[in-house]
């Protein structure tokens, strides 16, 4: 049993798509009613809607109401919708989950066009293939949820990093549905969350959802991690993915990889939980996972000092203990298991 949600990131609504502005938690739950490409666009660019399964939603979600006004005006062709689709993808590089739904709805577009639909027959299919991937992506949170509580043994010590709950996937999240799942199932775990620095996703966004769900956590500094682990105050540590490459090559938020290492120079198990939209099968490696810059001002360094903000690192497979998908747990040799996933 999953506590039920008391906020809803995303949301369609009579003028278009809610959402919540997650640039202003955990102070002030602001939301912002959107009915453009461009509009989607910004919120997805300044991180108003972030995480890897719900910006591909978002994405999907905004796309569908531009195409009804654009229907509406007449103007819904087929050069139309591509342009609107490549400004939302070109919105942020690294997580494949917004690739994965433009996809799906280029697929989605391109069919009803061929079909000779026109106009707000089209836009009603893109409204419903935006739907479906919303939903799908939220049965694919239970399922990991329900995958990777077989992981946790009651009492223990559960480290995670940034932000994977409803906030980051419009369901239950990925390594955060796992924490809530074990919650839920009475284990009694303790919940350590990293700050994340620079955006603080962490401090701000999950501690806020562990809190309005009832889930006791405590947040530490980053730099905190290694010495709790060596004290031993660690038992495991779960997070989740922007991108998976065929050899499990992991994409996650700067950070992940040093916890990667921590975690194995302590001894700890350290687990990966993504949906399926996640894998990126296309790239045999890590290494050509395109990785985000994002501006200075996020550091926000002492005048006359430059600042370098990748804002994703890899984590080599090697690292892993396994990774928690929504169609079970994959354990190493992890290219095999991920080749046997898309077969
Ligand atoms: O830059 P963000 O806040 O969009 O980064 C999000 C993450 O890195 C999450 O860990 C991630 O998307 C994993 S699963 C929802």
């Amino acid at each position: 049993m999953t506590v039920p949600a008391s906020f809803a990131p995303i949301e369609w609504t009579t003028g278009g798509v809610r959402i919540l502005d997650q640039s202003h938690l955990p102070e002030r739950e602001v939301y912002l009613d959107i009915r453009t490409a461009d509009a989607m666009a910004e919120a997805i660019r300044s991180l108003r809607v972030r995480g890897a399964p719900l910006i591909g939603i978002a994405a999907a979600m905004g796309l569908a109401v531009a195409a009804e006004d654009a229907a509406e005006a007449g103007m819904l062709t087929p050069a139309w919708f591509h342009s609107a689709a490549d400004l939302l993808q070109a919105t942020r590089p690294t997580a494949v989950n917004l690739p994965w739904a433009l996809d799906r709805m280029r697929q989605r577009a391109t069919a009803a066009f061929a079909d000779r639909k026109w106009g707000r027959e089209v836009s009603q299919a893109l409204r419903d293939e935006a739907q479906r991937i919303w939903d799908i992506e939220a049965g694919m949170c239970v399922a990991i949820g329900e995958a990777g509580a077989e992981l946790i043994t009651p009492g223990s010590t559960v480290l995670t990093h940034c932000n994977t709950g409803r906030l980051a996937t419009g369901g239950l999240g990925t390594a955060l549905a796992v924490i809530s799942e074990a919650h839920a199932r009475g284990m009694e775990i303790d919940v350590v969350v990293t700050e994340t620095r620079p955006l603080r996703q962490g401090a701000r966004l999950t501690a806020w959802e562990l809190a309005k769900a009832g889930i006791p956590a405590r947040v530490i500094v980053d730099g905190a991690a290694a010495s709790l682990m060596a004290r031993g105050e660690i038992d495991l540590v779960i997070t989740g993915a922007d991108r998976i490459a065929a050899n499990g090559d992991v994409a996650n938020k700067i950070g992940t990889y040093a916890l990667a290492v921590l975690a194995d120079a302590h001894g700890i198990p350290f687990y990966v939980a993504a949906p399926l939209s996640t894998f990126d099968v296309s790239l045999r490696t890590g290494d050509a996972i395109p990785i985000e810059e994002r501006g200075p001002e996020e550091i926000d360094p002492a005048p006359g000092v430059e600042a370098y903000n990748p804002a994703f690192d890899v984590t080599p497979a090697s690292l892993l203990a396994a990774i928690v998908t929504d169609r079970g747990v994959l354990r190493p040799p992890l290219e095999a298991a991920i080749a046997a996933l898309s077969s």
